[in-house]
């Protein structure tokens, strides 16, 4: 009996025969590469095994898991924002999913009895906080220049009576709840009564219009879903078709990012990267919109992608580059075990995304 991942990136239990027919399909068998033998995923997943609930298998999502997620936050108290200059806040669709989202136009007068100058430095101050240990902290000129102006920034926040009350009634770690009681502090400490941010994306517009470029994925209420609901309400306010993404093997945002489907491996290093074990992919969004993402590929992984296997991250792009194959992260993005993050990739013939979107 082996572990194997179906197409949700579930774990299932197979007997061995059909799990080989499931998980041979090599690249060697499709025309280049091969698996290592001792790292194939069969080997992989017979370990995974013995490690069964370690692993936590994640769907594809749907628009209306996702609106239900997001009501459940609204009456927890949490609010959504996006701020952005108001040419950008015209275009958006203030309404994604049906749900509420509050336009805070950057430059204009304060609609609101707090500063928006200060709720987007308590935003700095929180991404900070969970992008500087990967040293990606985002200076203020940046945000002026490249997210509010450029496109619009995508803020979850709660009032601070609120987040002292949901704090208290989550399980979270000493060093998790330290960091929101550092946002509340600084709040206080500044006179600032407004909502506290605690979760934030952004994506700008590439030259094509359809093609968003996504970063600074941000939680610190970890596990409450509100990471997943801020990033996909805020490409529905955008109307991105396809998102193009930043990340690392190793970074639990994978989880995410694959609830919206499959992730396709555009670039599989990139080594001027500030962070390590970077990655491109992108999303088909409208193919999660229309309900098309959650049939996936229908594929058990080929591969199981260590964060520190430079090796396997230096074949895969030569595969890209020879546009021999496609390579796609299922969900569940990444699998925890022990230490390791691994991801589990999909190897199939190329196929143009342009043409096989
Ligand atoms: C990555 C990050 C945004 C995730 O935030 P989050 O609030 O935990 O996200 P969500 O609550 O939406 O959770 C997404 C999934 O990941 C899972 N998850 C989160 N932390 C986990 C952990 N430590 N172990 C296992 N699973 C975890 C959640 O359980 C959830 O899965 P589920 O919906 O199936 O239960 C957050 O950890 C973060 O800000 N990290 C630092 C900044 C960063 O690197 N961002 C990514 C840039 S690409």
């Amino acid at each position: 009996m082996v572990q194997t991942l179906n197409a949700h990136g579930l774990l299932n239990a197979t007997d061995s025969a059909t799990s080989s027919s499931l998980v041979g399909s090599s690249p060697g068998e499709t025309g280049a590469g091969g698996l290592r033998g001792s790292e194939s995923y069969e080997h992989r997943t017979t370990e995974l095994g013995t490690r069964r609930d370690r692993v936590r298998g994640i769907s594809v999502t749907t628009p209306t898991l996702l609106a239900n997620r997001c009501n459940e936050l609204l009456t927890q108290g949490f609010q959504f924002f996006v701020v952005a200059s108001q040419p950008n806040l015209d275009r958006f669709d203030l309404r994604p999913f049906g749900m509420p989202v509050t336009p805070l136009p950057f430059l204009a007068p304060d609609r609101h009895s707090w500063s928006t100058d200060v709720f987007l430095r308590l935003f700095n101050s929180m991404n900070a906080q969970a992008f500087g240990p990967r040293g990606l902290e985002l200076p203020n000129w940046v945000l002026v220049d490249n997210v509010l102006l450029s496109s619009g920034l995508f803020i979850a926040a709660c009032d601070p009576q609120r987040l002292d009350m949901i704090a208290e009634a989550l399980p979270l770690t000493p060093e998790e709840r330290g960091v929101l009681a550092r946002l509340v502090g600084e709040a206080s400490a500044t006179g600032y009564a407004g909502p506290i941010p605690v979760a934030a994306y952004c994506a700008a517009p590439t030259a094509d219009r359809d093609r968003w470029v996504g970063w600074s994925l941000t939680s610190v209420v970890p596990r409450s879903g509100l990471a997943f609901v801020t990033k996909g309400l805020a490409l529905r306010t955008y109307g991105a078709a396809t998102l193009v993404g930043v990340t690392q093997y190793d970074n639990l945002a994978l989880r995410i990012h694959t609830k919206f489907g499959p992730a396709r491996i555009e670039a599989a290093r990139v080594g001027l990267h500030t962070a390590p074990n970077t990655l491109v992919y992108a999303t088909d969004v409208c193919r999660w919109l229309d309900g098309r993402a959650d049939r996936g590929p229908g594929a058990t992984p080929t591969w199981l992608v260590s964060a520190a296997d430079a090796e396997r991250h230096a074949e895969m792009q030569q595969m890209l580059d020879a546009r021999t194959h496609t390579l796609m992260i299922l969900p569940p993005g990444i699998i925890i075990q022990d230490d390791e993050c691994v991801v589990p990739v999909l190897v199939t013939d190329y196929a143009d995304p342009k043409i096989h979107p």
